[in-house]
This record gives structure tokens, C-alpha cells and sequence, in this order.
């Protein structure tokens, strides 16, 4: 039990690393306070541009995928805890008073732990989607639906781990639903900043 409760926490604590912050800092940006406001690695992309934005999504997948591929290699049943538990530290990061991102990169980190084939198939929806649409919050918030679903093809366990975890970020991206709805929502043309 308390070998179950150092893995949680190592995992939360892993998880709420906040990256994006970080990064932003790096180039005297306070991510809080521009643009969606949002810690997660689009947030960075927009405001500080590509390589910014890339390693801070590469970071936040990496903190969600060794604690989960760590833990999955001393108990499986343990690395779906800590699967959770690392998307809970992202997005109430102890260090940021509990303000942290949406978990869209964390929770594809924990894909590549528990099931890498689920990582692939998430950029090869979500690349597509953020491409054509230009919003990154529609396509991410499809995708890990879409997944949560596909999920179940594996493992029930598999399939609520990643429901329950694409509802989590559902509930994050509400502001993002709100202005998706009043067609007020951010663009983000991954084309564009990377060409700059
Ligand atoms: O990963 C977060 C993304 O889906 C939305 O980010 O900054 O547009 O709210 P943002």
C-alpha cells in the first residue's frame, strides 16, 4: 500500500513539473498572463514560437510518459494510477497553486507508457485536425474522445483510464468549448510559426 502511495506521489509530483512555465520564462514571458493564459505547451507555441512550444509539449509528454513506464514495469496495476495521477499533477501543479495546463500532452505521454500504438494514432488524428481547423482545443478535445473510445478495443481498464482522463480535459477546455461556440476561439497555424 505504501509502495502504491510513493508511486502516486512520485508521479504527481513528476506531473506537476510545470514545463510550459518554465519555458516561457526562458524568454521573459509569464505564460499566465498571455494569450489563452493556459500552462500547456500551445499557450508557449503561439507566444514564444515553434521551438518554445515544441519542448514544452515534448517535455509535458515525457514527465506523464517515465513515471507511468517506470511504474508499469514494477506493477501494471500501479501504472494506471500513476497514468491519472501525472495528468492530475499537470493540471493542479503543487508548484503553480494548482494552475496548471489541460493535460492534452501529458495524457499522450501516458499513451506511449501504457499503449504506444494509442500515441500514434492521437497525432495522426490530431495533426490532421489542428492543420485544417487551426484550432489546437477542437482537435485535441476530439481526439482524446476518440481514443478514451478506441481504448476499450485494448483493455476495459485501458478504456476508462482514457475516458475518464479525456472528460478531465473536457472540463478544462471550457472556457476553449465556450469560444469555439461564440466563434471567439484562438487560431493557432502551426504553418505559420514555424515559418517565422
Ligand atoms: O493543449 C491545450 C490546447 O488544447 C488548448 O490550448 O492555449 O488554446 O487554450 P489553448
Amino acid at each position: 500500500m505504501l509502495t502504491a502511495f510513493l508511486w502516486v506521489l512520485f508521479g504527481y509530483l513528476c506531473g506537476s513539473i510545470p514545463f510550459s512555465f518554465i519555458i516561457a520564462r526562458l524568454k521573459g514571458i509569464d505564460i499566465t498572463q498571455v494569450g489563452s493564459g493556459n500552462v500547456g505547451g500551445t499557450n508557449v507555441l503561439r507566444s514564444a514560437g515553434a521551438f518554445y512550444g515544441i519542448l514544452s509539449m515534448i517535455l509535458d509528454v515525457l514527465k506523464a510518459f517515465i513515471p507511468t513506464f517506470l511504474a508499469l514495469n514494477f506493477s501494471g496495476e500501479i501504472a494506471y494510477f500513476v497514468a491519472f495521477f501525472t495528468v492530475i499533477g499537470h493540471i493542479y501543479p503543487i508548484w503553480l497553486k494548482f494552475k496548471g495546463g489541460k493535460g492534452v500532452a501529458s495524457t499522450v505521454g501516458t499513451y506511449f507508457a501504457l499503449n504506444p500504438t494509442l500515441a500514434l494514432i492521437f497525432y495522426l488524428i490530431w495533426l490532421p485536425l489542428v492543420l485544417t481547423t487551426k484550432y489546437v482545443s477542437l482537435a485535441s478535445i476530439s481526439t482524446l474522445s476518440i481514443i478514451g473510445f478506441i481504448s476499450f478495443i485494448y483493455s476495459p481498464k485501458l478504456g476508462l483510464l482514457n475516458v475518464l482522463l479525456a472528460l478531465i480535459s473536457i472540463y478544462k477546455h471550457r472556457s476553449n468549448i465556450n469560444r469555439l461556440l461564440n466563434k471567439t476561439e484562438r487560431k493557432t497555424d502551426i504553418i505559420e510559426i514555424f515559418k517565422n
